[in-house]
């Protein structure tokens, strides 16, 4: 059932539910919120899996296959559901940069139909953004990303997430439509797609390849447990205030270069054993985030802070899950050697 203190929510929409954060998301819901039922929308592109949802009992958890811009498909959908949880969106940098077309398809017209579908049935929408938003920091600045930076995307990707959540506020304010925003930091975990940079080095190693590192290694990231993100997107949906963004994070900042040594060694690799590859055009430099707000609010805190021990875990499973991985592992190394990464 929902929450005691906040906005109940029994039947929930949740776009994007074949993704990586979208089926730890539902995974999480159908294990701590007994009462709650799951419609998901995915469209299955290339970064779905919908196994990663399979096992999950039918009379929780029905997938929708179709594209969060399709208004007649929100408009039969939407009716009786509480709310909306938003993580269907492009979500790779690289391929923004390859087809930026696509991302502004998916990201900014699937957003404005979303926030047209919730305005018209009355329903709530918890719109899931990036860090990236506020652009990056120089590596020397003590700085963090808060609630009150300047939008300054930098990449196709970035910018169309930025316009999607310039989109939910002016929709939240001009029309009244109830909307929270999240803007999280990088995840790891299971049920990644393996171009993203951690599962595509331990793959990597499993399938004896040597990890790929973009240029000097020297950019850094603010890593956080796929788990505490689906736990603050919880909180934030049934008890964040109407109209406010949140900002999400585990204080975990690494270069790329650590990350790529500590996967080596938990894996019992040489501290050397990678490729230097050429660099992803435009790269941020430094992402860093400031959740003090969210901590302050709804209570949240990261349960899972070693880092080292988050990384053994998502190991872990990809040793232990290849069914889930190999079969598109091959054509997304054939998609990163085209761009000679
Ligand atoms: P992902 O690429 O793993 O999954 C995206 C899912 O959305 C896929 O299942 C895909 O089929 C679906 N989808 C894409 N376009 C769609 C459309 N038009 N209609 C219906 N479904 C569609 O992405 P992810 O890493 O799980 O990210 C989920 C969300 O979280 C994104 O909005 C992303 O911007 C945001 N985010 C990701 C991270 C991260 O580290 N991965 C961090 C912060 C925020
Ligand atoms: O900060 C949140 C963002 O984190 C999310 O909004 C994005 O959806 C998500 O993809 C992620 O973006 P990044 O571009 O930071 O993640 P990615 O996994 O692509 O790369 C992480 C860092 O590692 C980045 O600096 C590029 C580098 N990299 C990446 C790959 C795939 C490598 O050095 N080698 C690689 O093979």
């Amino acid at each position: 059932m929902g929450e005691k203190n906040g906005r109940a929510l029994e039947r929930i929409v949740v776009t994007g539910g074949c993704g990586f954060i979208g089926s730890n998301f539902v995974r999480h819901v159908v294990r701590e919120h007994p009462g709650v039922r799951v419609t998901v929308i995915d469209k299955l592109t290339y970064a779905a899996n919908p196994a990663s949802i399979a096992d999950l009992p039918p009379e929780r958890v029905r997938l929708v296959v179709g594209d969060v811009c399709d208004a007649s498909l929100l408009d039969r959908v939407l009716p009786g559901h509480d709310a909306v949880i938003h993580f269907a969106a492009e979500s790779h940098n690289d391929n923004s940069i390859a087809d930026p077309g696509a991302f502004v398809r998916n990201n900014v017209d699937g957003t404005f139909r979303l926030l047209e579908a919730c305005r018209a049935h009355d329903v709530f929408l918890h719109h899931v953004s990036t860090d990236e938003v506020y652009g990056d920091l120089a590596l020397d600045d003590p700085a963090r990303f808060s609630e009150g930076s300047p939008y300054r995307p930098s990449s196709p990707y970035s910018a169309t997430k930025a316009s999607s959540d310039l989109l939910v506020r002016a929709w939240a304010r001009t029309f009244g439509v109830r909307a929270t925003i999240s803007c999280c930091s990088n995840n790891y975990g299971p049920y990644q797609n393996v171009e993203k940079f951690v599962p595509r080095q331990i793959t990597n190693v499993l399938v004896g390849a040597r990890p790929r590192l973009y240029g000097s290694g020297r950019n850094v990231r603010d890593w956080i447990h796929v788990e505490d993100h689906c736990r603050a997107v919880w909180e934030i949906a049934t008890r964040g205030r109407v109209g406010e963004t949140y900002l999400v994070a585990a204080r975990s900042e690494r270069s790329n270069l650590e990350v790529l040594r500590l996967i080596l060694e938990r894996m019992g690799r040489d501290a050397d054993d990678f490729d230097v590859v050429r660099d992803r055009p435009g790269h941020d430099r430094r992402y860093a985030v400031d959740p003090s707000k969210l901590e302050r609010e709804l209570g949240w805190r990261p349960l899972h802070t070693n880092l080292a021990e988050g990384i053994d875990q998502t190991i872990a499973w990809y040793r232990a899950h290849p069914s889930w991985w190999l079969p598109t592992k091959r054509a997304t190394e054939a998609r990163y050697a085209a761009r000679g990464q």
